[in-house]
């Protein structure tokens, strides 16, 4: 008999990342996730996710101008983002479109290690674009063509409000997709792992790992925090409201996680940055409730915040709409996804757990006539 969730259960070995639960600490091919906030890029961790290494100057250069040609959308794809824009809540819109995606793949049917390490560069890059293109025709505005002079954060902030954005929003964002770009066997890299498995394709495992991002209970906290503290309004009333929510039974979003059982280290960074853009706007209202939620979880709970929880402040702080902060997480998540599904393709082993029976057995077949 397993744990329910499988938790604790170890469902395939990786180089790609490691998490130490008790000690709060999270590494990406080794190197730890403090140093990677403080001196590495989201291109950097890309290369450095994808290849077990960091990169030479060279090699980076190189790397980034392959993210950079990479960020267009193709003519069908753009073409459905009106469609997108009209009809879809953005994961489902993120969910579709990379698997409309897969249609004019230049590598579509090329299922090559070679194929599939640019179908990830690929989806890596253009995830962006495909956020972006939708908010920007759902607004009614024009979509905005992606700057090869920007890194990969601040061409999405500039996609996305029109407007080049300043040096310190541009390097939030970039810290917040270095932070989010991988985390071991969560929910989203175990579905995509597992439709790699099948030998399926590399759009078919990133769609199915959205679908499972998409979940309150994993990607979708976020956006939840942030109705929460927009719901709170004022920094007095979170200890009030908390102890509300706990008192009926409910789940404080942003708050547990299966494996940390202390600070989760990208919490760290995402609290100070949501103080610093705060203070950068002169309004440290959503920081300041944030702490005070904490506090009160912490008193009530025990239950530390986990990558959701300032992560909602910091985007909110940087002009990102709401209901987009999830597709913010799989822009980053795909990296470590596609790293994983690559993994588990250089060393390829159906993934079929057993499941345990516990209905009745031994029934007798009644006639659909005969029954009641
Ligand atoms: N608010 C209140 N109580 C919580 C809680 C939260 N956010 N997270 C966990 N708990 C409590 C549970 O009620 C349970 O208490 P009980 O034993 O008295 O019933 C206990 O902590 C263990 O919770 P459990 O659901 O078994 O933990 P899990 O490992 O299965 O779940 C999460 C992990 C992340 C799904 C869970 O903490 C959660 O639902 N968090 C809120 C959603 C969220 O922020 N998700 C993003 C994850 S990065």
């Amino acid at each position: 008999m397993t744990e329910k969730g499988l938790a604790d259960v170890v469902a395939a070995q990786t180089r790609v990342s490691d998490i130490d639960g008790k000690l709060g600490k999270l590494w990406y091919v080794g190197y730890d996730i403090h140093d990677l906030a403080e001196y590495s890029t989201f291109e950097e961790t890309v290369f450095l996710l994808h290849n077990s290494r960091l990169p030479t100057g060279e090699e980076l250069e190189q790397y980034t101008e392959r993210l950079v040609e990479e960020r267009e959308l193709e003519d069908f794809t753009k073409g459905l983002f009106p469609t997108f824009a009209e009809v879809s809540a953005p994961m489902s819109m993120l969910r579709t479109a990379v698997s409309a995606a897969s249609a004019y793949d230049p590598d579509g049917w090329d299922h090559s290690a070679e194929g599939n390490e640019r179908k990830a560069l690929r989806l890596t890059s253009r995830i962006a674009t495909m956020i972006a293109t939708y908010h920007r025709i759902r607004s009614g505005e024009e979509p905005i063509p992606p700057d090869p002079k920007l890194p990969h954060a601040a061409n999405f902030l500039a996609m996305l409000t029109g407007e080049e954005p300043d040096e310190e929003a541009a390097r939030a964002l970039d810290i917040c997709l270095i932070l989010h770009a991988d985390h071991t066997m969560n929910a989203s890299t175990f579905a995509a792992r597992v439709v790699a498995s099948t030998l399926s394709d590399m759009h078919s495992a990133i769609t199915a790992a959205i679908a499972a991002l998409k979940g309150p209970l994993h990607g979708g906290a976020n956006e939840r925090v942030m109705e929460m503290l927009l719901e709170i309004g004022e920094p007095e009333k979170a200890g009030e409201h908390v102890r509300k929510l706990l008192g009926g039974g409910e789940r404080i979003m942003g708050f547990g996680h299966r494996v940390y059982k202390t600070e989760d280290p990208r919490a760290t960074h995402l609290r100070r940055l949501s103080r610093e853009l705060g203070e950068l706007a002169g309004d440290t209202r959503w920081f300041e409730i944030s702490e005070r939620i904490e506090q009160a979880v912490m008193d009530e709970k025990g239950l530390y915040p986990n990558v959701d929880f300032y992560a909602a402040s910091v985007y909110y702080y940087m002009g990102i709409p709401i209901d987009l902060f999830t597709t913010v997480f799989a822009a980053s998540r795909v990296a470590g996804w596609t790293a994983h599904v690559r993994e588990q393709l250089a060393d390829n082993r159906l993934i079929r757990p057993e499941s345990e029976y516990i209905g009745p057995r031994d029934q007798g077949y009644v006639p659909i006539e005969e029954r009641r």
